[in-house]
């Protein structure tokens, strides 16, 4: 396992590359990262570092979307088989259809989502600011995709506004049952449950804490109760306790598990670091439309 540490930090400095990760990733992947985080955070640094070359660690949408926001940067992907299937669950057709029925339609575009989508939509938005972002905006209706469960959480935030909801979800976050937090919540009555909003109604409104993983992460770290349960995927396990050794943290139910988050290793990332393999090359044109509403994200979540 050293060696391949030391390979990496070897090749970082020799293509002059930095390495993202998301929290969702391996441990041993999150301790080489350069930089960790939510995917409000990625994007942001993104477009900060200085490095000729991102490794992104993480799916699809992400490393795309550093691409859009860095054409002149080398993205690599240390394997591009690693997609979010919600990124893909939605479609053009019933975007182009809404926006003739409503004058006033903002397709608000969660950023686990494809390039083709965020050509099509208004502005992209994380779980860290799609609340923020929803009410800036100057429409009424809003059309939340690819994921259901969030754009239901923050509508029952922004009552305000008519939304109108599509049927994309989390398969890893959709898993997560009531009867699981409750039996979670029973063995363990003193434990707060910290829980990520792509989760269903029923099971947030179980919830003590309703965020992004780095919501989960510095709600847990500031406070001062001693037992957590956490629902989102058990990658971010790795900072909870780093952060908090003296803290305890259980699932609801089995751990969540995303499998294409775990289909980065250390060795792929050498193999990308190497040979410039899994590139990731966004077209112009696809550029050009996905980067509006992705810079308007970056604008509005200040
Ligand atoms: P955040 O890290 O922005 O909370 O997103 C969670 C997720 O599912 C990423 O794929
Ligand atoms: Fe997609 Fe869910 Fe995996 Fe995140 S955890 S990448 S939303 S499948």
């Amino acid at each position: 396992m050293n060696e391949l540490k030391n390979r990496i930090e070897q090749l970082k400095k020799e293509k002059n590359a930095v390495i993202l990760a998301h929290y969702y990733v391996h441990d041993e992947v999150q301790e080489i990262a350069d930089y960790i985080g939510d995917s409000f955070y990625l994007s942001k640094v993104a477009t900060q570092v200085d490095a000729d070359t991102i490794v992104f660690c993480g799916v699809s949408f992400m490393g795309e979307s550093a691409k859009i926001l860095n054409p002149e940067k080398t993205v690599l992907m240390p394997d591009e088989t690693a997609d979010c299937p919600m990124a893909h669950m939605a479609e053009i057709e019933r975007i182009e259809e809404l926006r003739r029925e409503y004058e006033d339609l903002a397709v608000v575009c969660y950023i686990n989502s494809t390039a083709e989508l965020k050509c099509h939509s208004d502005v992209c938005v994380t779980s860290s600011n799609a609340m923020k972002i929803v009410k800036k905006l100057p429409n009424q209706h809003i059309f939340f995709i690819p994921d259901e469960n969030l754009g239901r959480y923050v509508a029952s935030k922004v009552p305000e506004k008519h939304f109108i909801f599509n049927d994309g979800y989390c398969h890893v976050h959709a898993s997560v049952t009531p009867e699981q937090v409750k039996a979670a919540k029973e063995t363990h009555p003193n434990a707060e449950f910290l829980v990520h909003p792509e989760c269903k109604t029923a099971v947030l409104e179980l919830a003590d804490y309703i965020g992004s993983t780095s919501g989960i992460i510095d709600y847990a770290t500031a406070s001062d109760k001693k037992e957590f349960i956490v629902g989102t995927e058990m990658g971010v396990l790795y900072e909870l306790k780093t952060k908090n050794p003296d803290k305890t943290f259980f699932t609801a139910g089995a751990p969540q598990c995303c499998p294409n988050m775990k289909k980065i290793s250390l060795e792929k990332i050498i193999h990308v670091m190497e040979t410039g393999e899994n590139e990731v090359h966004v077209s112009d044109e696809v550029r050009e439309w996905a980067n509006a509403p992705l810079e308007r994200m970056l604008e509005m979540a200040k």
